[in-house]
């Protein structure tokens, strides 16, 4: 079984069903990227696999796991980690605050996990004592991946990480990815920038209205003339 598969999700909000039969799949240290265009269902994904939206049909299992019933909280416990599409920071409190505040369930030493996040991301260091929405995007996100990184996950969620940031902060937060990847991490992201995205992808999605409509390799992805045409703009 993969280290996390989501399997069969039907649900949405209210009555009213986004996602159908919407399966998601990743294995250990893999980038995976859910694709598609606007209302999709990717967000909605995102929150059905981290337990912030009712699933009535389909399970979720973590390493094994079948965690369908379990709170985020509990999720987090487990070892998800979530970054939001939207208001993924405390504005208002420094960024070594909002780093604290992402490590709310520990009990043990975190100093050592936050000196990691700050050779992760030199600049946070450098900016320790500043108000988190005093920074630029590319430096918001980073605040907001780091934060996620607090509860030491072993499965690191994003909703469009590279949101509102220029091609160059974009590839520099894709590295960064990368490396997080790279230290044996699974990577679940949703991404507007399908071809970049896919192009470090080892496995994608493409989801419209809610189901899955291609599943491959990044690669494959990217060489697939029907995906390209449709949803990589040629
Ligand atoms: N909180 C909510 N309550 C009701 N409907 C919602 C809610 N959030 C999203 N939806 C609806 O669910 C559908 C999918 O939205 P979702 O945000 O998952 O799409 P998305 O693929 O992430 O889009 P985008 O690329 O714009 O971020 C849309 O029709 C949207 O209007
Ligand atoms: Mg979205």
């Amino acid at each position: 079984m993969s280290f996390l598969l989501a399997q069969g999700m039907t649900g949405g909000y209210g009555s009213v069903d986004i996602l159908h039969d919407c399966t998601i799949a990743v294995e250990k240290g893999e980038i995976a990227v859910i694709v598609g265009p606007n209302g999709a269902g990717k967000s909605t994904a995102m929150k059905a696999v981290f337990g912030m939206l009712n699933i009535h049909t389909g399970n979720v299992f973590l390493d094994g796991e079948d965690i369908t019933k379990l709170s985020p909280q509990d999720r987090v416990a487990k070892g998800m980690a979530f970054v939001p599409q939207t208001n993924n920071v405390f504005p208002s409190m420094s960024v070594e605050q909002n780093l604290e505040m992402g490590a709310f369930l520990r009990r043990d030493d975190i100093n050592k996990t936050i000196e990691e996040v700050y050779s992760l991301f030199p600049i946070l260091g450098d900016k320790r004592k500043q108000n988190a929405g005093e920074l630029s995007g590319g430096q918001r996100q980073q605040v907001a991946v780091g934060r996620a990184l607090m509860t030491q996950p072993k499965l690191l969620m994003l909703d469009e990480p590279t949101a509102g940031v220029s091609p160059i902060v974009m590839d520099e937060l894709f590295d960064l990815i990368i490396d997080i990847a790279r230290t044996g991490l699974s990577i679940l992201m949703v991404e507007q920038n399908a071809r970049q995205a896919l192009n470090i992808a080892d496995k994608g999605y493409v989801l419209v209205q809610g189901r899955n409509r291609f599943t491959d390799t990044g690669q494959a992805l990217m060489n697939d003339p029907e995906v390209r045409k449709s949803f990589l703009g040629g």
